[in-house]
């Protein structure tokens, strides 16, 4: 019998209740990512209820993801679903809204996955970037919109078109990244920081 995978109960959780969570593709483009990337630590904006965090930090046991949630419910939810699986020590979970949070001044990651709130998406980038290694990778889901009927955009959705197009530009025309938008999922962003690849700390922090 094949064994049940340690996201899968955040996973269900999640799809019962109607919670956006990543998509299976998206997640398993990600996967790939850090298995050719040599990924180990992932900084997560928008936890939800964990499924993604657990999923990533279960690529390999060198992972290690440190994840953002400001809703306490989720939180409450991803702490259980943390905790119970088996990679739940790699994993930790931080309490905040990410625009009113940093990592330790000299703390770099490999990857960065952004999550959250699809107005806020430049200022996760500007505000954590500086925080990813040169070579490291940056993720942002959700960025295309796909299924969406233009036409019939109602008054909330429009000018957050507007404002994921304007993202859009400034990820792909970013002359520090070599950027990149994969029609897979809901639109998935993929950058890699340019610069040396040894990983060393870069001037640019703080
Ligand atoms: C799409 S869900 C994340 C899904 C999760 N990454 C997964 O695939 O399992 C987005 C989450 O981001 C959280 N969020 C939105 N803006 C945030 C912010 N500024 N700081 C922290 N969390 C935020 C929301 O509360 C929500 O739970």
């Amino acid at each position: 019998m094949k064994e049940r995978a340690p996201w899968a109960d955040a996973r269900v959780y999640a799809e019962e209740r109607g919670i956006p969570i990543i998509a299976d593709e998206s997640a398993r483009c990600i996967e790939g990512l850090i298995r050719e990337h040599g990924i180990r630590r992932i900084l997560e904006i928008g936890t939800a209820v964990g499924y993604s965090a657990i999923r990533l930090a279960s690529v390999s046991a060198k992972m290690r993801v440190v994840t953002l949630e400001r809703n306490a419910k989720m939180i409450e939810k991803a702490r259980d679903f943390i905790r119970s699986s088996p990679c739940g020590d790699r994993v930790t979970l931080i309490e905040a809204d990410a625009l009113c949070w940093l990592p330790a001044q000299r703390e770099t990651f490999d990857m960065l996955f952004i999550d959250a709130a699809k107005s806020r998406y430049k200022a996760f980038f500007d505000r954590f970037t500086p925080h990813l290694r040169a070579g490291g990778v940056v993720v942002v889901d959700n960025v295309l919109f796909r299924g969406l009927d233009e036409t019939a955009l109602n008054r909330r959705q429009k000018p957050l078109v507007k404002k994921i197009e304007r993202f859009n530009r400034y990820f792909l025309d970013h002359e520090g990244f070599d950027a990149e938008i994969l029609e897979i999922g809901d639109g998935l962003g993929i950058a890699v920081k340019k610069g040396d690849k040894d990983g060393t700390f870069r001037e640019n922090i703080g």
